[in-house]
């Protein structure tokens, strides 16, 4: 695949998503291929990134590129692929949580989240913006966040640390690069369905919990939030109620001994 050899169907000519290979990465790949945009999509887990790719070959063109976003050298194989082929929608949903009291867990895996969640997405946020800027054509980076974001969160502390900042970044950098037609995103998740908690616990939470929200409705809102170039968007009315409880109007002492029961419960 070259940048000329891709035409456009839709709104966006070319996407390139981070975390492609399972979960939310892999239900925005499916609807993204079925919109007609053509794909680079990146994960460390190859087997699954080529059955998704073998998938959705029939919709569109698809590039598979491995890399481990914690490792900095692979991550400039990403980056060299962007200038190359300067996507004009980049979604960084790569991203892991690790639950635990930050002592009990100690710095290393607490550092590998922030390589990931925070410094690669930082790297790519800001290499795809020049890329579209120096290709001189408008596009959207889109970061997946969370809910967790938006507060304080004993026992997940450094996770929602990593999505505050997240969301700083992406509002800030939004306004710098609008002016050029260039939207930086974040959205916001509160709890879906995926493989997120499994890893989050280590492997000890195996069940999936049927009050979370569905992938597929996940990535719908992901895209509708991309197509209405809405700055920052939590999703559902349930989860902004509580961002709004949380934020304006419950004391602080109370939701942080409630957050902290909740996510160490076993
Ligand atoms: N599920 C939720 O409840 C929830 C809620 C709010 C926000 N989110 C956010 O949504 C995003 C997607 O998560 P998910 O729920 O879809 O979980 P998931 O099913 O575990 O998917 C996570 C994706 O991130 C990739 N990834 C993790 N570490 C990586 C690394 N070092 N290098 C490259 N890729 C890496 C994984 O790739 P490999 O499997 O190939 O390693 C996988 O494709 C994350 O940013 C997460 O924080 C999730």
């Amino acid at each position: 695949m070259t940048s000329k050899s891709i035409r456009s169907k839709g709104p966006f000519r070319l996407a390139l998503v981070t975390g492609a290979s399972s979960g939310i990465g892999k239900a925005l790949c499916r609807l993204l291929a079925k919109e007609g945009i053509h794909l680079v999509i990146t994960g460390r887990n190859k087997m699954n990134l080529y059955h998704i790719a073998d998938e959705l070959r029939s919709y569109v063109n698809i590039v598979v590129y491995p890399a481990d976003l914690s490792n900095r050298e692979e991550r400039k194989k990403i980056i060299q692929k962007i200038h190359e082929l300067s996507p004009d929608l980049v979604i960084n949903n790569a991203g892991f949580g690790v639950y635990g009291k930050a002592t009990d867990l100690g710095s290393e895996p607490q550092l590998d989240m922030v390589e990931v969640n925070v410094q690669a997405l930082m790297e790519l946020t800001t290499e795809s913006a020049k890329a579209m800027l120096d290709a001189k054509h408008p596009g959207v980076i889109m970061n997946i966040s969370s809910v967790a974001g938006h507060f304080p969160f004993p026992g997940f502390a450094a996770y929602a640390a990593s999505k505050a900042f997240v969301n700083s970044y992406s509002i800030a950098l939004d306004e710098e690069l609008k002016e050029h037609g260039i939207y930086v995103l974040a959205s916001c998740p509160g709890r879906v369905q995926t493989n997120f908690t499994f890893r989050a616990s280590r492997g000890r939470r195996k069940k999936q919990d049927p009050n979370k929200m569905d992938v597929n409705f996940a990535a719908n809102q992901i895209w509708s939030q991309i197509l209405k170039k809405k700055a920052i968007h939590t999703f559902t009315g349930k989860y902004r109620v509580a961002e709004f409880l949380i934020k304006y109007i419950l004391p602080r002492r109370l939701v942080l001994k409630i957050l902290k029961r909740r996510i160490l419960k076993d």
